[in-house]
């Protein structure tokens, strides 16, 4: 049993996370700790929210504790970022941890194991820092899960690639 630190942005796929990964963690055997970036946080329904609360018997994080409050997730032996934004991807590659998501990221790059799925299309990674952005990355050994770039606007919604994105986790021990 490994205590999964779940972290999720604002892309479309989101409102897959629980059934996509965190029921099959929670299914595994793992304790799952799941933290949204503020936006994503607002995109959630309250209900789904409370649902993943349910099911994994923490909070769901998307603010810092203030100095004085207990902190509400156990210490993390294995981060997957699933989404992850090409914002969120790019902050954490240049260390700016100006949300609880990306801190937490931040402080765990390079010294816990750590699965990320940027849930990109092909304009986000023409960006020409977007490749500097991934080598940062896997230098500090993240395990990178990457798909087929499509053009933004192209007609339909894709499922993401939760099995991709669970064996890796588990291929790191989780
Ligand atoms: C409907 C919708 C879908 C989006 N999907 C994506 C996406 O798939 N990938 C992405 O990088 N950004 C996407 N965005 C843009 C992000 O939501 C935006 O960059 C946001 O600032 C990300 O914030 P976060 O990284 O703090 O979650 C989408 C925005 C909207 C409104």
């Amino acid at each position: 049993m490994s205590i999964i630190g779940v972290v999720a942005s604002a892309t479309g796929g989101v409102e897959q996370l629980r059934q996509g990964l965190v029921v099959p963690l929670v299914d595994r055997g793992h304790q799952v700790a799941i933290t949204l970036t503020p936006r994503a946080a607002e995109w959630l329904a309250p209900a789904e929210r409370w649902e993943l609360e349910r099911i994994t018997g923490l909070p769901v994080r998307s603010h810092p504790r203030r100095p004085d409050e207990p902190r509400p997730h156990p210490p993390i032996d294995l981060f997957v970022a699933a989404p992850a934004s090409a914002n969120t991807v790019a902050k954490l590659a240049l260390g700016i941890g100006d949300n609880q998501a990306l801190s937490i990221l931040s402080e765990g790059l390079g010294s816990t194991p750590m699965v990320v799925f940027p849930h990109v299309n092909a304009a986000h990674a023409r960006h020409p820092a977007w490749a500097g952005h991934l080598e940062t990355l896997r230098a500090a050994g993240v395990v990178l899960i990457e798909w087929e770039l499509r053009e933004p606007r192209e007609p339909g919604g894709r499922e993401l690639p939760w099995a991709r994105i669970l064996a890796a986790v588990e291929g790191l021990g989780g």
